[in-house]
């Protein structure tokens, strides 16, 4: 099946999807407190010395704050005009100083060439379709210094089986699941729940591995506690 099939509106209509989420319910409950892995990209951007962090797709900020808590001067965007509402708010709250801007994960980024040391993208980067992500790719590696630190996350393939905190084995989703169609490599789109109609990109190791050539090297990865991510770490080359 091909995108055509899928109706999706040539408009691109679904990459706004979370706006109506925050509208709806504010901030979700999973993204309330730090992903559970952050602690390693945190250590691993204090260990480097970061200054000025970019936090793609930030959303209402949970991990912009737990950087600018740690004294970095963090900068972040989002394309939800009602998460970066929610973000300020909370900045305003704890008296935290953080740049928020509208902007397009998959279009320009609004900054300078190698502009930052470190750049963090967690839950985001999968929200599209592969030639966005590596579209991505391109603006990370453009706003990072050389040697710059980039750490981000990607849901597990859907077709891989998952095993829980428990050790409990899950079905792969994509397999069993009539709610999730595969609509091109590494493509998967969910036609019901929160991020409904939301067309989401799993490539294999070995295809991140050439999205991210030339771009990156010292590329780390590991699946986290629950088999539900992969916590990925690079840095840039220039
Ligand atoms: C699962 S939330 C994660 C938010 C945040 N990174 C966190 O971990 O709390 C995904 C975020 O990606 C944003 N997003 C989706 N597509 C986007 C795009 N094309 N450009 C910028 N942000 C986008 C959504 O608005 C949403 O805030």
């Amino acid at each position: 099946m091909g995108r055509e099939d899928l109706h999706l509106p040539d408009n691109r209509s679904w990459e706004n999807a979370w706006d109506g989420i925050y509208k709806k319910v504010g901030i979700p409950e999973d993204l309330q407190h730090p992903y559970g892995c952050f602690n390693y990209l945190m250590n691993e951007m204090l260990r480097r010395k970061t200054r000025k962090v970019l936090d793609v797709a930030m959303g209402p900020g949970r991990h912009s704050i737990e950087m600018a808590k740690n004294g970095l001067e963090v900068y972040g965007f989002d394309l939800s005009n009602t998460a970066l509402e929610l973000a300020q708010n909370k900045f305003v709250e704890l008296g935290l100083t953080i740049d928020t801007r509208v902007a397009n994960m998959f279009g320009e980024y609004p900054y300078e060439d190698n502009y930052f040391d470190a750049v963090i993208a967690i839950q985001a980067i999968y929200h599209g379709y592969p030639d966005d992500m590596l579209k991505s790719f391109k603006e990370i590696h453009r706003v990072l210094k050389p040697g710059g630190f980039f750490g981000f996350t990607l849901s597990i393939d859907c077709e891989r089986p998952m095993v829980d905190f428990h050790g409990t084995k899950k079905t792969p989703r994509a397999r069993n699941d009539k709610n999730v169609e595969k609509i091109g490599e590494f493509t998967y789109i969910f036609h019901t729940g929160r991020e409904s109609g939301v067309p989401h990109s799993y490539p294999d190791e070995a295809t991140l591995l050439s999205m991210l050539n030339g771009k990156f090297n010292d590329v780390k990865g590991f699946t986290d506690y629950d088999r539900m991510y992969r916590m990925i770490s690079a840095s840039a080359i220039k």
